[in-house]
């Protein structure tokens, strides 16, 4: 297309697209007005009106930004979206923010103290520690911000770490009255589903891949982890601690109890299998493997009872199968069909030559450390 041709068509096709959203504000999905009918007791017209409002809150708030420069602290809407309030450090501004069609809110500490109080804490590695001691107060910084409405920076931390808080509140330069500590009972998750073949971290660092969700956390491979390492999100959000582990010796298996706010699936990612049962598959048997590096893979099983000798020490009563695997696809789950058979420990080869892959049978898992499979 020539280019005379094409500013042309571009000319025609923007204001319409840079139009729609005003439009759709006005025109809200019957969706929405459902659910804000449902979650702020608003009908249609309140519910158009005040998305209108916040909408157009968000230009006064930028010119009243700019006309008060380094004085701006920050601003909010109040009272349903019809007032809009700017906080600033300097009374003689007032004048500017009234000028913009805001309520002028007089405050004393700085937006730019607070804000960079935030950026050091962000620099600093915040301890989580956990503790398993059930009469212990939990402990965790759960997140902080900048209040605009209180002038301060908040911390929420849980009731055994409200001293941790004010110490890394003094430690990024804020005073009394700059900051306020504000005690939450739960850590957030990041509403993790915990699935077969799923990645996890171990200590934050090393990776391995989910076994079979059971109805307290769940299991994986035992040289994953050792017995109080943690077990997070690739986003770092807790999922459990490993409770019991076995390698090397008489199995390579894991159990790693949940964190609260974890959700757990008998699904198997990257396969259309829900896990049913644990019924073994004789040799010879058709098996597949979901895991966190490969994803998933299928073969045959080849022995049952299969002494491995790693490195690490020798684990007797493995599986072998012809299915391949890689790094990272450790603890994740075999299963022929529905029925769970196993949690992948090692081999040799890889996804691309194809390999030999051993796994620890789920049943002694479940046995030993006496869990129950998701089952549905
Ligand atoms: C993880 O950390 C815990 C607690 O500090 C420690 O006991 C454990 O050995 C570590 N696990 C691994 C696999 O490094």
């Amino acid at each position: 297309m020539e280019l005379t041709k094409f500013l042309a068509v571009m000319a025609a096709v923007l204001p319409v697209a840079y139009g729609a959203p005003v439009e759709a504000a006005n025109q809200l999905h019957p969706e929405i007005l459902a659910a804000m009918k449902r979650d702020l007791g608003l009908d249609a017209e309140q519910a158009t009106a005040r998305v209108a409002r916040e909408l157009a809150a968000t230009d006064v708030i930028e010119n009243a930004r700019r006309s008060t420069g380094d004085d701006f602290a920050g601003a909010w809407v109040a009272r349903d979206g019809a007032a809009i309030h700017v906080a600033i450090t300097n009374e003689a501004r007032a004048a500017e923010v009234e000028a913009a069609g805001a309520t002028p809110v007089f405050v004393r500490n700085s937006l730019t103290k607070l804000e960079q109080a935030k950026l050091a804490l962000d620099g600093i590695d915040i301890d989580q520690v956990q503790t398993l001691d059930s009469t212990a107060e939990a402990v965790g910084v759960a997140a902080y911000f900048v209040d605009v409405a209180s002038n301060k920076l908040v911390i929420e931390a849980l009731p055994g770490s409200v001293a941790h808080a004010e110490g890394l509140a003094a430690q990024v330069g804020l005073a009394d009255g700059e900051f306020e500590v504000v005690t939450v009972q739960e850590m957030p998750t990041t509403l993790a589903l915990i699935r077969g073949g799923d990645p996890y971290y171990i200590n934050r660092s090393a990776r391995c891949s989910v076994g079979f969700a059971v109805t307290t956390g769940f299991v994986s491979a035992g040289h994953c982890g050792t017995s109080g390492s943690s077990a997070t999100t690739s986003a770092g959000a807790a999922l459990g601690t490993f409770s019991g582990s076995v390698f090397p010796g008489s199995a390579d298996m894991s159990y790693i109890r949940a964190a609260s706010g974890s959700t757990y699936t008998n699904a198997i990612a990257g396969a259309s299998a829900r896990i049913t049962g644990s019924t073994v598959t004789a040799v010879g048997g058709s098996i597949c493997r979901s895991g966190s590096t490969t994803g998933v893979f299928c073969g045959s099983v080849r022995a049952l009872g299969a002494t491995v000798n790693y490195a690490e020490g020798r684990v007797t009563g493995l599986t072998q199968t012809n299915v391949c695997a890689e790094p990272g696809d450790s603890g994740g789950s075999f299963y022929s069909g529905a029925q769970a058979q196993g949690v992948t420990s090692g081999g040799s080869g890889n996804c691309n030559s194809g390999g030999t892959t051993y796994f620890q049978p789920v049943n002694e898992i479940l046995s030993t450390y006496g869990l129950t499979l998701v089952r549905s």
